[in-house]
């Protein structure tokens, strides 16, 4: 690849501290609709929940959907912010069950439960409470139901949208005769990461997902949330706030993610979630490298019959590349050749990593500034501190992404960067969802929102 040609890609993928600044007045500009029900790209929507207390107890079911990996979980919550080990069933989706119908989608879910109490000998007939994670975005108005608003990452499957997705998996317990299951608390992922950092930790207030999706959460004061002042008026107390992030699109964007958008499942719907999250960066990677193997800036502008599919890229070949740091990167070379590409020259593959990292350094930038503006439309001068519970495979795995993360945030925020402290926080959907069962019973008794 040029010079020039390296340098355009840098200049097209660039967020400078000044578009930072920007990124981070238009979330919360955006942040203020949306807590109004005024239109915008952020939806902040209300779970009915405030963080634990830390002192719920008992043994809980959780489900947790959200990508191709469906778990059930079997939790038990001692109090003190303690979680015995949790019993885990996964299994894998395919992409047909993602893309049928509810009720194929909703009677695996519900297979996979009674799969999980007879292989835990769990009676049929006992009174078992349970937690669903349902990664999406939901409209709710208790905490118990959520009618889906739209699917994200590739999930199509019909007759979900606009309907109450807990009323559909209550239908699919029901047929397969598990009607002493009941659905206590229905929650995003980000609120039950957030639920399971804060069940220990009262400084955490924020939870972010980078994964296959991506999206945050917080804690947000009662009177702020003017969409429910009808309800609550100006009651004190704090509620989460699922802010579907994914969706923000007041972003530069490029001529790459412009066509990654128009060829997706979801055209003009989650445009951050298109530049940042794992589904995608691969995407836009392969989209990069054709267009200058078409300009002959590599492959010898041959393309290679691998690179010519759609989504054939996926974040761990980018991790692998950016990894890569021998000096003929025989690294992005084994990568190449487990996508079935040879032939590649050491320019080509020098070149290659440096499209990854110029694209995961984008996505990097723009998460820092998110996390940013979620924690300073918390506290302004950021005064105290917030944990940011944070999970997902791109900010777990993708080679230098969290560290980028971290770095922006220092380099941006300077000494008061001290007071965000970003917690990784494994696999807290499935566990938060059981602790937030627990929770919503202790919060509707202590009648918080007045129901
Ligand atoms: C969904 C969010 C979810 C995120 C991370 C997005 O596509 O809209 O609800 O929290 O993915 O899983």
């Amino acid at each position: 690849m040029t010079k020039r040609a390296l340098a355009a890609l840098e200049r097209d993928f660039a967020v400078s501290d000044r578009e930072m600044k920007a990124i981070i007045r238009r979330f919360h500009r955006e942040m203020d609709r949306g807590l109004s029900l005024r239109p915008g790209s952020l939806k902040m929507l209300p779970a009915y929940l405030d963080r634990p207390a830390g002192s719920e107890k008992g043994r809980f079911i959780a489900l947790d959907l959200g990508g191709t990996n469906f778990r059930v979980l079997g939790v038990d919550l001692i109090g003190h912010g303690i979680i015995s080990s949790a019993h885990v069933l996964k299994c894998v989706l395919h992409k047909k069950d993602i893309t049928s119908t509810d009720k194929k989608l909703f009677a695996f879910l519900a297979r996979s439960v009674k799969k999980f109490f007879i292989k835990e000998g769990i009676p049929p007939l006992s009174r078992i409470n349970l937690g669903f994670t349902f990664s999406f975005p939901l409209e709710q108005e208790d905490a118990a139901s959520g009618r889906l608003t739209a699917w994200t990452k590739g999930f199509t499957a019909s007759g979900v949208k606009g309907h109450d997705v807990a009323a559909l998996l209550k239908e699919a317990l029901l047929d397969e005769g598990l009607s002493n299951v009941k659905v206590s608390a229905l929650i995003n992922d980000t609120v039950g990461t957030l639920a399971a950092r804060s069940y220990s930790d009262r400084s955490c207030d924020i939870a972010v997902i980078i994964g296959t999706g991506c999206n945050a959460c917080y804690v947000e004061k009662i009177f702020r949330i003017k969409r429910l002042a009808g309800r609550f008026g100006l009651r004190p107390g704090s509620m989460i706030i699922n802010i579907e992030w994914g969706n923000f699109n007041k972003l530069k964007t490029t001529r790459y993610d412009k066509k990654l958008d128009s060829a997706s499942s979801n055209p003009r719907r989650q445009i951050m979630e298109k530049m940042v999250s794992g589904l995608y960066l691969g995407e836009i990677c392969r989209l990069v490298m054709m267009d200058l193997i078409s300009c002959g800036e590599l492959f010898g502008g041959k393309a290679p019959k691998a690179l010519k599919k759609t989504m054939s890229l996926k974040g761990e070949h980018i991790s692998a590349m950016i990894a890569d740091g021998s000096p003929d990167r025989s690294g992005v070379r084994r990568a190449l050749r487990g996508l079935g590409i040879s032939g590649s020259t050491p320019t080509d593959r020098k070149a290659i990593a440096r499209i990854c990292k110029i694209v995961s350094t984008r996505a990097a930038r723009i998460s820092a500034a998110a996390i940013i503006a979620v924690a300073t439309k918390i506290d302004g001068s950021l005064s105290v501190k917030h944990t940011v519970a944070i999970d997902g495979s791109v900010y777990e795995k993708l080679s230098g992404f969290s560290d980028c993360v971290k770095k922006t945030i220092k380099e941006f925020l300077g000494g008061k960067a001290g007071n965000i402290r970003l917690a990784l926080t494994k696999d807290g959907s499935g566990a938060g969802a059981a602790i937030m069962a627990a929770s919503a019973a202790r919060q509707k008794m202590e009648d918080r929102y007045g129901r």
